[in-house]
């Protein structure tokens, strides 16, 4: 059987970070409700989040089991990789992502383009319009220039990166390896420890993990916390030890010295002291836990090499799942279409 996944306008009413709190406007009923653009993580539902997942995995089983890891599903289709900003996880697995569907892709980066003679948004926009691009994906280091370019082109607009915004097909990285581990996430326990204030992985990961149901705790110096984010459906600590007692898993962030203007902590020793993960603190966390970070690392600040290269790390694992659900989030977009019972063609 095959179902159509409708492309559905921006869901509305529930608490994001950066946003304007909880609304009371009732839930919306739960039905997969894939979006035309993905720039947020607050764009899916639980239903299509965990549509997305589980096409992930059917996505990794169909190529497993090839000698030439490539499936047709996109043959003729052309994605554009828009890179604006510095990516290497990202770009080079959308890249794969696309080539393992047998897509046409085209990597663009601002360095060495016509943007570096002053060309805007708008008219790289118009170019890949003309060059037929069916998707593009979209880093860029300002917030909301992947919904801004949603505007100018018919293709279908992946953020993959933007600014301090958003970063949405990590969260779904992430939740695909959280589950692998831990099986379905509600009510699983996930600490996420670092620079809140900069981080797009973080509200990403707020968004999609509360929509699955985790409790996710925040833990930070309060001058790497946002305003408002006691708005955020999530707890917040600035006490490090007592959050991991037990927690089900620890989602390390990376500490954005290229945009902090200022002194956030006093010295990066007394941060590590503080905020770092060593492998005294690895212990506190359930034994069945697991150690997340969306990478690159500054280590020895955030995490030490022991942990982020030790038991229970799944850092390398997270590069890996990237390809698979960027995978599925192509498929979905692209095609609209996906087998829903248990013998799909993926
Ligand atoms: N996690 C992440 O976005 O890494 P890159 O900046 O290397 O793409």
């Amino acid at each position: 059987m095959t179902a159509t996944v409708q492309h559905a306008p921006k869901e509305q009413g529930r608490p994001r970070p950066g946003g304007d709190g909880p609304s009371s406007e009732p839930a919306a009923p739960e039905q997969i409700s894939l979006p035309r653009h993905l720039l947020s993580a607050g764009d899916l539902n639980r239903a299509t989040a965990e549509h997305v997942l589980s096409t992930a995995q059917r996505l990794e089983q169909a190529i497993a089991g090839r000698e030439v890891r490539k499936l047709p599903t996109l043959r003729g289709r052309t994605v554009v990789n828009l890179f604006f900003e510095d990516s290497t996880r990202t770009r080079i697995s959308f890249e794969l992502a696309a080539k393992r569907l047998s897509a046409d892709v085209i990597t663009f980066s601002a360095k060495g383009s016509s943007v570096s003679k002053g060309e805007s948004l708008k008219d790289t926009a118009w170019t890949l319009q003309a060059m037929g691009a069916d998707a593009v994906v979209c880093r860029h280091s300002s917030s909301g220039a992947p919904q801004q370019l949603s505007a100018w082109v018919d293709g279908h607009v992946i953020n993959a990166g933007d600014g301090t915004h958003e970063h949405p097909t990590q969260a779904l990285l992430d939740a695909y390896t959280l589950r692998r581990h831990l099986g379905a996430l509600a009510g699983r326990r996930i600490v996420v420890v670092g620079d809140v204030l900069h981080s797009r992985v973080a509200r990403s990961n707020v968004l999609l993990l509360s929509t699955l149901g985790a409790e996710v705790t925040l833990v930070a110096p309060p001058t790497l916390l946002p305003v408002g984010v006691q708005s955020w459906p999530v707890q917040v600590s600035y006490d490090l030890d007592a959050s991991l007692v037990g927690a089900d898993a620890v989602m390390m962030l990376r500490v954005q010295r290229e945009r902090m203007s200022g002194a956030f902590f006093p010295t990066a020793r007394e941060y590590s002291r503080s905020y770092g993960l060593d492998e005294r603190r690895r212990a506190l966390i359930a034994p069945h836990g697991i150690v997340l970070h969306p990478g690159p690392m500054n280590r020895g600040m955030e995490i030490t090499p022991q942990v982020a290269d030790g038991a229970g790390s799944v850092i390398v694992e997270q590069v890996a799942n990237g390809v698979t659900v960027r995978m599925a989030v192509l498929y979905l977009l692209l095609s609209g279409e996906i087998e829903t019972s248990s013998g799909g063609s993926l």
